[in-house]
């Protein structure tokens, strides 16, 4: 019998040898073609890998702890600082829930990342306490939500740096910062002084001159007029000087003669003031450079303290801890002048104290050597707090103070090396600061501060 084609015709033997021949070279070209996909697709994976091997090792150098989590915050993904942190277990932390690896106490919850999940938002450096395997440790968290292909949440993406290493670096900031500011503060003054100093000098040159002939003349004039005394005297002795009694009178020679005197004194007290003020504003503008020696601090507060409270017709009651010697480099007169400025200022703010008391204490501490005063009067107001240390600043009444003693001190003291600073203290009054460098008997220069610096 013979085989039927799809159209019912009789096919023949050679119509079976080009079907074959067709559906062979359909085959070849199929898995041609399977081949050269097969191909391709490795070549993508090899793609893929490499990425994935680079993404892998960005994630795993980063020092920021990293936790991916899916919707259900089932932790999906960590790189080595978060395996590091956190106890490890068999498996690792894949799997995980987000809640195991937050602290109960934590300000920030695994229900606020969920809740960031379904609002689509981001979370901004929240403060969270991670269940760290050393114990908690509080992070600061940034969380990035993740889509898939048709932009839904899948999950989210948490970077935590630890708080206690940015609390550091903000506090080293603010460290430098602020020394950065105090250092620009005393320049300002240093240079305020300096130029004040010049002018100062200046003033006082010129000052100088005029007021010496106005001194001297004054009491010249106190000779004379006792000259004259004598010889107005001598003629009314005699008996024709009725006359000039009478002008005498007429003009009240004897009121002006008594009155001279007084007058010449208020010519002389003023004039000895003035002078008084020349030369602490030959002190301000002095240029000091000269060598000092070594000295005892501890001595040198004692005299200048009993010098001022002798003199002060007040009695003050007194507490001294003072070490037995402080020795320090440089110029015990002008330290003496420093610490008797501080006594007369405590001093002068107890004035309307009913029970004054002074407090100095004075110890060697490392390299330095700190004296401090303090007064129980009523401090230093806080506005005025930045100017005391200028030149003219006072608050005393006209002819008490010239408000140049601080400035002296200050000036001074900066130039032996050392801190003068005010405070108030917090029970009540000031406390005056005086630190010095030590005095070093090794390195054969006493201290490093140096003169005149
Ligand atoms: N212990 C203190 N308690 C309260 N205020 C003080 C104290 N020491 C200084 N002051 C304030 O600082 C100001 C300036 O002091 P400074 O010694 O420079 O000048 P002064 O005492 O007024 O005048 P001078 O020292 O020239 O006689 C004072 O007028 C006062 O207001
Ligand atoms: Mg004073």
């Amino acid at each position: 019998m013979t085989d039927e084609g799809p159209s019912g015709l009789p096919r023949s033997p050679g119509d079976d040898d080009r079907l074959w021949l067709s559906v062979m070279n359909k085959m070849d070209e199929t898995w041609a073609e399977l081949v050269g996909q097969q191909v391709e697709l490795e070549r993508k994976n090899a793609e893929l890998e490499g990425a994935h091997a680079f993404m892998a090792g960005v994630f795993d150098s980063m020092s920021d702890v990293l936790v991916a989590c899916d919707t259900a915050l089932r932790v999906v993904r960590t790189n080595q600082a978060a395996e590091r942190l956190f106890p490890a277990g068999a498996d690792g932390l894949a799997g995980r829930l987000l809640t195991e690896l937050v602290d109960a106490r934590s300000p920030t919850t695994a229900a606020d990342v969920a809740n960031a999940i379904a609002r689509r938002q981001r979370l901004e450096d929240r403060e969270f306490m991670l269940a760290a395997a050393a114990g908690p440790m509080p992070f600061a968290v940034n969380g990035t939500v993740l889509y898939d292909a048709r932009r839904r949440p899948s999950g989210v993406v948490l970077a935590a740096r630890p708080l206690g290493e940015l609390r550091r670096a903000y506090t080293e900031l603010d460290r430098a910062h602020r020394s950065l500011k105090d250092a620009q503060a005393q320049l300002v003054q240093a240079e305020k002084m300096a130029s004040l100093g010049r002018l100062v000098a200046g003033v006082a040159h010129e000052l100088n001159n005029p007021i010496s002939f106005v001194y001297g003349n004054a009491h010249t004039l106190r000779r004379f007029t006792r000259r004259l005394e004598a010889y107005l005297a001598a003629i009314h002795a005699h008996p024709r000087a009725a006359d000039f009694a009478r002008q005498r009178q007429d003009l009240r020679i004897d009121m002006v003669l008594s009155e001279l005197d007084g007058a010449l004194s208020g010519i002389v007290e003023g004039a000895e003031r003035v002078r008084d003020i020349v030369a602490d504003l030959r002190r301000f503008s002095a240029d000091r450079r000269a060598p000092g020696t070594p000295f005892d601090l501890a001595g040198v507060a004692r005299t200048a303290l009993d010098w001022v409270l002798a003199t002060c017709g007040r009695s003050v009651t007194v507490h001294a801890d003072l070490d037995s010697t402080l020795e320090v480099d440089g110029h015990a007169g002008q330290m003496q002048q420093v610490v008797m400025n501080l006594v007369q200022n405590a001093v002068d703010a107890m004035e309307g104290i009913e029970h004054p008391a002074l407090d100095i204490a004075g110890a060697r501490r490392g390299g330095r050597v700190c004296l401090t005063i303090r007064d129980n009067g009523p401090g230093i107001a806080p506005e005025i707090m930045d100017r005391i240390f200028d030149p003219f600043f006072t608050t005393k009444p006209v002819g008490k103070g010239t408000g140049l003693g601080l400035a002296i001190c200050y000036r001074m003291v900066t130039e032996h090396g050392g801190l003068l600073a005010a405070s108030r203290h917090p029970a009540g009054g000031t406390t005056m600061t005086l630190d010095l460098p030590a005095f070093m008997p090794d390195d054969g220069h006493g201290n490093t501060g140096g003169m005149g610096a």
